[in-house]
Parts: structure tokens; C-alpha cells; sequence
């Protein structure tokens, strides 16, 4: 017989536990992503009405709880403009000199949605067959290039119309529309909204598709495409808003490193210098990232920035204990970053046979976040929406790198293998990242790099996957279902009304595809 119930009790209660009953219960193992699911709840609320923003510190808000990683192999300015177009977030990651991270976040804050900052160009000198042979070698999928003196001015415009093989052998400066009859705008005229008034622009000059843009000296600062405008005012529709700040300006994330000096003593004057210097260019948050954050070094770097920067968001990390959360909250820090271990080119557990699996350690820190008033954001191991979900369920936001490494934003070549495109993907604990300056991210001194290091990481390869628009398009269309599934209109409901159960291994079969011959991968 059944063992007897209260009988106003639900089968469900038992079953489908919050998160308060489940994670408890289940504290003799580590937990993540696949080893649990969430139990569907009464819903009125259709998935595409669900709202997905999400407050990471005071000051700092995003339209969606997304991050891409502070990862040489993912995030640097061109990824950081598509994260905060699509109202997510980008850390440029701090494997390069300290000079070109700060012109890589001013890229970030000075980009102008549409304008194109660094057109291509050519000079009055060339020839139409050097033209020519630079659109074949780039592939380039234009024929019409402004013209620049060496100075950066501009002198006219090379029209599409003549850049044809007939006149390989004619001078560009003799082929060109002068610059007396090329349409031109200033910055300053651009204005607050340079979308708005480039649309007029179009508008009022019919058959024109190009507008360039000069400084109050005639040196070129840009171009508008009149197909851009009309694709971005198409997307000003779109239900997830690009993250700004205060002035308008896309939001952008740096990452930081614990740096030593030669005494190996915290280098707080560089630290300080480099973090001011960033601050200056418009940063909204800064990541203290490092493999171990429950540590001195971490914590002494928090502080040093709290002290100097009040008002700064600082997010700091990793951890995946409690204690590791209250120290970064208690030094300063507003989010902390939770995952040791769980992302996809780590070997972290391997090497070091340390970390916890992502749902537990996601509990047991967002116990503590929760009581230190600070947010929590699940690092690592993403490769599915329903993963999002999940970690959404404890977390405010996501830092993803193995799904973005793929596309068209992050840096770094496509790569051909076998009629196959690839884009090469890195662990910043893998010996080349070390190498290229990661080193103290994982403890070891910079001159370490040259000896033999164990890495915490690998080298690997994503298959090319397109942009960013698309991959996220994909994964905020996932999380929107699972919210749907929940009655979950918003990310704090979300956060009420999880429950969970664990997953057998045939239950984890029974959720993926079998039993068929697959001819198209859903994810
Ligand atoms: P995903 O799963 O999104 O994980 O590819 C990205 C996160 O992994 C962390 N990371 C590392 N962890 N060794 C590690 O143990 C490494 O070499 C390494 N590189 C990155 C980091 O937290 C990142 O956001």
C-alpha cells in the first residue's frame, strides 16, 4: 500500500520541490544542468510577452540576462557592440595591452549604431585595377569607396559606375566624383540621433544610398548606408532594446586581472591607473576575473577599486562557495561570478580535481548573494537554452563563451577543415592564452609563462555559426518558452516559481532526440 499523505497535500509538492527543499535534499551530490529539469506550472502568460531584463548592479541594467565571456577567442569590441545592441552585455577580455583595451571599450562607446567608423578607402593615387584587385583579394560585396588625401580628408567619391576592368589602367583621382558634388554631413550635425536624421537625409536626397561623414576639417569620420538605416529602424521595433547607459551610449564590460608586481605585492597603482583609465572612457562595469576568487589577491583588488570608484559596478570571481560570496560582497564587489569548472574548454576539475557542479554551487551562492545583497551570475557550461533556464532559476544573468565563439563577432579567422568553416576557441588557462598574458588569471606569475605551466585548459575549435543576432535569437526564444512553461512573466518569477526534480540517466536520454535518424540538429 502507498505510503499515507496528508490528503490536502499534491502529489506535485512532493515531487516537483523549490528550490529551498530540492537543493538541500539532494546535498550529498553535486547537481547541474542535465542532472535536473523543471516542472511545468499553471500559465497564462504567452512566451514572447515574458520580459527578460535584469538589474546586475545599481546603475547597471540589461534587456537580457546574457554575457558574453571575458575570453580572448569571444569577446572584444565587435562582440561587445552585437552583446549590447541585442541588450546583453560584452567583457572585452584583458589579453592584450592595457593602451588597445582601452580603445577597444571606446570603440564599444562611441559606436554609432549604422555608421560604419572605419570605412574602407582609397586614395586618389591608386588605380581603378588596384581597386579591383583589393575587392576580389577582401571579397568585398561593394564596388563604392570613398577617397582620402594622405591626411584623411576627403576628396571625392569613388563610384561603383567606373570601377569596372575597361578602366583598370585610369587613376582613381581621375575616375572620381569630386568633392564638391559628394554629400557629406558632420558629426556634429549627425546629432543625438544620427539614425533619425541620415533616414531624413535618404528621404529628402532620392537615389542617393550613401552619406559620408567628416569632421568640422573634411577628414573622414564614417559612412551611412541607407540600408543600414532601414534594417536598424525595422530593428528599434524589436522587443529587446539595445542596453544603454544614462548618455545614450551602448553599455561595455572590461575585464581586470589581480596584477603583481615585481615583489610580487598587488600592483595597486597600476590596477588603479588602468581601471581610472577605463572609467574615463565610459566602462560601465569592470570584471575582476580569475580562476580562484575566494582568494587575497582577488579580494585586496575589489577593495583597492571600491575604494577608489564608489560608484563602479564590479563583478568579481569565480567562486562556488558560500564563504567565497560573502568575501568578494564583503571587499566590495556588486555581482560575483559562480562556476569553477563547468565551461566547455575547462579542464580545471581534471588538473586541479576542484570545483562544483553548476545548479548546486548556483544554490548554495545565491543563499549567500541573497543575504549579502549582491547578485550572482552563472559562469560556464551553457550549450543549451533549457540550461539558460535553469540557470536563470538562481542566477541574475549568464556569462557564455562556447556559444559565441563560433560567430561572426568573436575574433579571430575562419578556418576551412574538410568543406567544414571553424573559428578557433581557447580556455584564457590553456598555455597559448597564458602565454599571450592570461597567466595570473590562473595564479601563476607572468614570467611563469616561459616554464612549463599546468594548463586549466584547452585549445578547440567551434563550428562557424553566423551572427550573434542569430545565435541569441535562438537561445532568448528558448528561455521565453521555458518562462512560458512556468507562468514565469518576468526573471523574478522565474526565480519564485522553479521547481525541480532530478533526472535519471535514461531520463536524461529520454530528453534528447533518439530513437530517429536526425536530419536537421534543432539547437
Ligand atoms: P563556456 O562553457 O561558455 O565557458 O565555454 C566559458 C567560461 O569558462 C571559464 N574559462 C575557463 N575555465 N579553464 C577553466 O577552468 C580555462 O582555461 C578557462 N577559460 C575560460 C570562464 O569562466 C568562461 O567565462
Amino acid at each position: 500500500m502507498a505510503a499515507t499523505r496528508n490528503s490536502n497535500s499534491s502529489p506535485d509538492d512532493a515531487f516537483y520541490q523549490a528550490a529551498d527543499t530540492f537543493f538541500p535534499a539532494n546535498h550529498q551530490v553535486g547537481l547541474t544542468f542535465d542532472d535536473i529539469t523543471l516542472a511545468t506550472l499553471y500559465s497564462e502568460v504567452l512566451p514572447r510577452d515574458t520580459q527578460l531584463d535584469t538589474p546586475l548592479a545599481d546603475g547597471l541594467h540589461l534587456n537580457i540576462p546574457v554575457i558574453s565571456a571575458d575570453m580572448d577567442t569571444v569577446t572584444e569590441s565587435r562582440m561587445a557592440i552585437a552583446m549590447a545592441l541585442n541588450g546583453g552585455l560584452g567583457l572585452i577580455h584583458y589579453n592584450m595591452p592595457e593602451r588597445q583595451q582601452l580603445s577597444e571599450v571606446s570603440r564599444v562607446k562611441y559606436h554609432v549604431q549604422g555608421l560604419i567608423q572605419d570605412p574602407i578607402k582609397v586614395s586618389p593615387d591608386q588605380h581603378i585595377g588596384d581597386v579591383l584587385k583589393l575587392i576580389e583579394e577582401k571579397k568585398f560585396g561593394f564596388s563604392t569607396f570613398p577617397v582620402v588625401d594622405d591626411q584623411g580628408r576627403l576628396v571625392g567619391l569613388l563610384s561603383g559606375h567606373v570601377v569596372k576592368p575597361r578602366y583598370a589602367g585610369k587613376k582613381v583621382a581621375d575616375a572620381l566624383t569630386p568633392r564638391a558634388q559628394v554629400h557629406a554631413i558632420t558629426t556634429r550635425e549627425l546629432g543625438k540621433d544620427p539614425m533619425a536624421r541620415a533616414d531624413k537625409f535618404f528621404t529628402e536626397h532620392m537615389g542617393i544610398h550613401k552619406l559620408l561623414v567628416v569632421d568640422e576639417h573634411d577628414h573622414l569620420q564614417g559612412l551611412i548606408t541607407m540600408s543600414d538605416v532601414e534594417r536598424i529602424t525595422l530593428e528599434r521595433k524589436a522587443q529587446f532594446k539595445p542596453a544603454r547607459d544614462a548618455q545614450f551610449r551602448l553599455v561595455c564590460g572590461a575585464a581586470v586581472s589581480a596584477t603583481r608586481n615585481a615583489f610580487g605585492e598587488l600592483d595597486r597603482e597600476r590596477i588603479l591607473n588602468h581601471v581610472g583609465a577605463l572609467v574615463e572612457r565610459g566602462v560601465d562595469v569592470v570584471a575582476v576575473s580569475t580562476a580562484h576568487g575566494h582568494s587575497k589577491g582577488v579580494g585586496d583588488t575589489v577593495r583597492v577599486l571600491r575604494d577608489a570608484f564608489p560608484q563602479l559596478p564590479i563583478i568579481a570571481g569565480n567562486v562556488t562557495s558560500a564563504a567565497g560570496v560573502e568575501y568578494l560582497a564583503d571587499c566590495g564587489a556588486s555581482a560575483i561570478k559562480v562556476g569553477q569548472g563547468p565551461g566547455s574548454i575547462c579542464t580545471t576539475r581534471i588538473v586541479a580535481g576542484v570545483g562544483i557542479p553548476q545548479m548546486t554551487a548556483l544554490y548554495v551562492c545565491a543563499q549567500a548573494a541573497a543575504r549579502k545583497r549582491v547578485r550572482v551570475i552563472a559562469d560556464g557550461g551553457i550549450t543549451k537554452s533549457g540550461d539558460i533556464v535553469k540557470a536563470l532559476t538562481l542566477a541574475q544573468a549568464v556569462i557564455c563563451g562556447g556559444i559565441f565563439a563560433g560567430c561572426t563577432e568573436s575574433p579571430g579567422e575562419v578556418i576551412e577543415i574538410g568543406g567544414k568553416l571553424y573559428k578557433q576557441y581557447r580556455g584564457m588557462g590553456s598555455l597559448a592564452a597564458m602565454k599571450a598574458g592570461s597567466a595570473a588569471r590562473y595564479g601563476h606569475e607572468k614570467a611563469d609563462a616561459t616554464r612549463k605551466l599546468a594548463a586549466e585548459g584547452i585549445e578547440a575549435l567551434k563550428e562557424a555559426c553566423g551572427s550573434v543576432d542569430r545565435v541569441l535569437a535562438q537561445f532568448i526564444g528558448g528561455i521565453q518558452s521555458g518562462m512560458g512553461y512556468l507562468g514565469a512573466a518576468n526573471l523574478e518569477q522565474l526565480r519564485e516559481k522553479a521547481r525541480y526534480i532530478r533526472v535519471s540517466p535514461a531520463g536524461q536520454r529520454e530528453a534528447a532526440p533518439h530513437d530517429v535518424v536526425e536530419l536537421k540538429t534543432g539547437v
